[in-house]
């Protein structure tokens, strides 16, 4: 054990910060990890687990509640337990093969770090609305078996200025006290310019320090930063991610996917799916997913157990009339 991180275990004591305790004691157990103290690790993971806790294979990891704001009250993260898997996703392959790259080395992470090689826990998911950011974040919790944070920046950013900063290290320091995926929806949002222009110098730093405690992020969890306004972004943040991945619009043969996938539990007289996907290109997949739903809806108002090709083409018309 390094004498660096006693000292921050013994600081954490001192300000009652069960934290920093926390972040400490995960570094602590991952050196021995690393050193193949298996099962001092997992003994280690034991003594600190009580109360909402995760089993990730090596012990019970316990959950602290989100952290609050502490002018307003209101929670800077909610934590989810999605269950909805990579495989529920419609993904072009080598989307698909990114993200199950990255999950299968989690568990590798460890060895890795014992041959020199970093891991890869901050990820950023760039591309237009509704094109599955949110969703393959969701699905790479589910996958890991770990629980989602998401974190409010509406929330961080509402706060007064001067309390964003502290709000996001809040924030990190929660990253850092489980294996969990943290997610950073919409995280543009932290530079956007506020009503006062003098606070145009303040934005930078809280810019600034979100790409500090980025970089300074070690684990034990995987931070994943999604935007649908790659071109508002600062320059210097991209090369700050291990992994850049982008979510495209869906190609037609993506769309008929998910409409198949979306009519596949209700009965049907053969439909036009082919045709009715090329009728929606250039839309995005909440959309595919949108006008399957809106064709079930017709049936059912309907008293009927099928949709019909009418329902189908009905849904279609509805999906194009509206905004995406
Ligand atoms: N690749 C996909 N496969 C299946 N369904 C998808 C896919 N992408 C998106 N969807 C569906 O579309 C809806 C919106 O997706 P999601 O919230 O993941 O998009 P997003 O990229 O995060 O959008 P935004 O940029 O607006 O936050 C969800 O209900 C989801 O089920
Ligand atoms: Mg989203």
């Amino acid at each position: 054990m390094a004498g660096r991180d006693l000292k921050e275990l013994f600081r954490a004591f001192r300000n009652a910060d069960e934290l920093a305790f926390r972040r400490a004691a995960n570094t602590i157990i991952e050196e021995e990890e690393a050193r193949h103290h298996v099962a001092l690790a997992r003994d280690l993971r034991k003594i600190l687990a009580s109360g909402e806790s995760i089993d990730i294979g090596q012990g019970d990891v316990r959950l602290l509640p989100p952290p609050t704001d502490p002018d307003q009250g209101w929670d800077l993260a909610t934590l989810q337990h999605p269950e909805r898997y990579l495989g529920n996703l419609v993904l072009r392959p080598a989307v698909r093969t990114v993200l199950t790259d990255l999950a299968k080395e989690v568990p590798e992470w460890s060895k890795l770090e014992g041959l020199g090689v970093p891991r890869r826990n901050r990820v950023i998911f760039y591309g237009p609305p509704g094109c599955g950011k949110t969703s393959a974040a969701e699905a790479l919790a589910a996958e890991l078996g770990v629980p989602l944070v998401v974190v409010r920046l509406d929330a961080i950013v509402s706060s007064y200025l001067g309390q964003t900063a502290s709000n996001l290290r809040r924030i990190f320091e929660y990253a850092s006290s489980a294996p969990w995926v943290v997610l950073f929806d919409e995280f543009d949002a932290l530079g956007r310019e506020r009503s006062d222009p003098s606070e145009h110098g303040e934005i930078k730093r809280v810019v600034n320090s979100f790409l500090q405690l980025l970089d300074s992020y070690t684990g034990p969890g995987m931070l994943i930063a999604a935007t649908n306004h790659e071109e508002t972004l600062d320059r210097g943040l991209w090369r700050r991610f291990d992994e850049v991945v982008e979510f495209p619009l869906p190609t037609v043969r993506e769309i008929r996917s998910i409409l198949r996938r979306g009519l596949k539990h209700v009965k049907a007289e053969p439909l036009p799916i082919d045709e009715m996907g090329t009728e929606l290109r250039g839309l995005p997949h909440a959309a595919a997913e949108a006008t399957a739903w809106t064709a079930i809806r017709i049936a059912v108002r309907s008293n009927r157990t099928a949709v019909s090709v009418d329902d189908l083409t009905e849904a279609v018309a509805a999906t194009k009339r509206r905004r995406w």
